[in-house]
């Protein structure tokens, strides 16, 4: 992270405690309020009882946060159908699946809803604060509290690193990490990914990553990649494509 690109907005007295310790954590500014000529292009703030992430062009208009909600369409009881390219990546007899590059958790929480005993994994010092705040918020939804699930362990620090280290091999390692963008159409197009580029840049660690994911899965590989990236791990025994993206299955001999 470029770490003085970012600060912490506290404009909320509510927060200030929370707000200053967040600072002192990630050693970066703290303002009361943000002017053009603030230095620095990214804000975590506590805004509408969550943490959120805000640019200068999203000061105004809320920011965001990790979106914890089931996706457009997908079924709202637990577990849901394990349909689509992902699930069909995944597989069915995958139980448990470490996600190595969470980020918005969009894809980790997808498969936490699917069923699946999940681990989360992220290096970003930022993506980890907006993460933790959303398993506290995950934790407290009542289908989850009804159910007793556990919610995902968040583990901090280089997938590289981690995956070596691990107790028991996963049955399936997930990877997604960011690749360099097409110039035209962009298989990451939402704010929350422009965002995070802006922030974090491409993985260019991104080979290294899948050589310590297929050591550290007991079975299989699955890589997110956008349709005009090559394969990250050689030709996949597998591939399933969604829009503008592929879903690439590396199975461990
Ligand atoms: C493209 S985003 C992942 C988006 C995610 N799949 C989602 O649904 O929101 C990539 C994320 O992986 C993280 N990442 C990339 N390489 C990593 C590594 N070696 N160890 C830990 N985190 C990594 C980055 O910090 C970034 O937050």
């Amino acid at each position: 992270m470029h770490s003085n690109k970012l600060a912490i907005l506290c404009d909320d007295p509510a927060y200030s405690e929370r707000s200053q310790a967040m600072a002192d954590q990630l050693g970066v500014s703290l303002y009361p309020v943000v002017e053009k000529f603030t230095p620095e292009d990214f804000f975590l703030t506590y805004r509408d009882g969550c943490l959120k992430l805000l640019d200068k062009e999203l000061l105004k208009k809320g920011g965001l946060m990790v979106d914890i909600e089931p996706r457009h369409g997908e079924q709202r009881s637990w577990p849901a159908p394990k349909e689509g390219a992902l699930a069909q990546a995944i597989g069915r007899k995958t139980r448990t699946v470490v996600d190595a590059t969470t980020g918005w958790a969009q894809d980790s929480l997808h498969i936490f809803r699917m069923g699946y005993e999940l681990t989360c994994i992220e290096r970003s010092p930022v993506m980890l604060k907006l993460l933790a705040d959303a398993f506290l918020r995950l934790e407290q939804l009542s289908w989850v509290k009804n159910l007793t699930l556990p919610v995902p362990a968040l583990l901090p620090g280089n997938a590289i690193d981690i995956l070596a280290q691990l107790v028991s091999a996963p049955d399936c390692i997930y990877i997604d990490p960011m690749f360099p963008p097409k110039r035209k159409k962009s298989a990451l197009p939402k704010k929350s990914m422009l965002i995070l580029r802006d922030l974090l840049g491409d993985d260019m660690d991104r080979e290294a990553l899948f050589e310590a994911a297929l050591q550290a899965t007991a079975k299989k590989v699955v890589v997110k990649s956008p349709d005009y990236a090559e394969p990250l791990g050689g030709k996949p025994e597998q591939s399933f494509k969604s829009k503008l993206l592929r879903y690439d299955v590396y199975v461990k001999n």
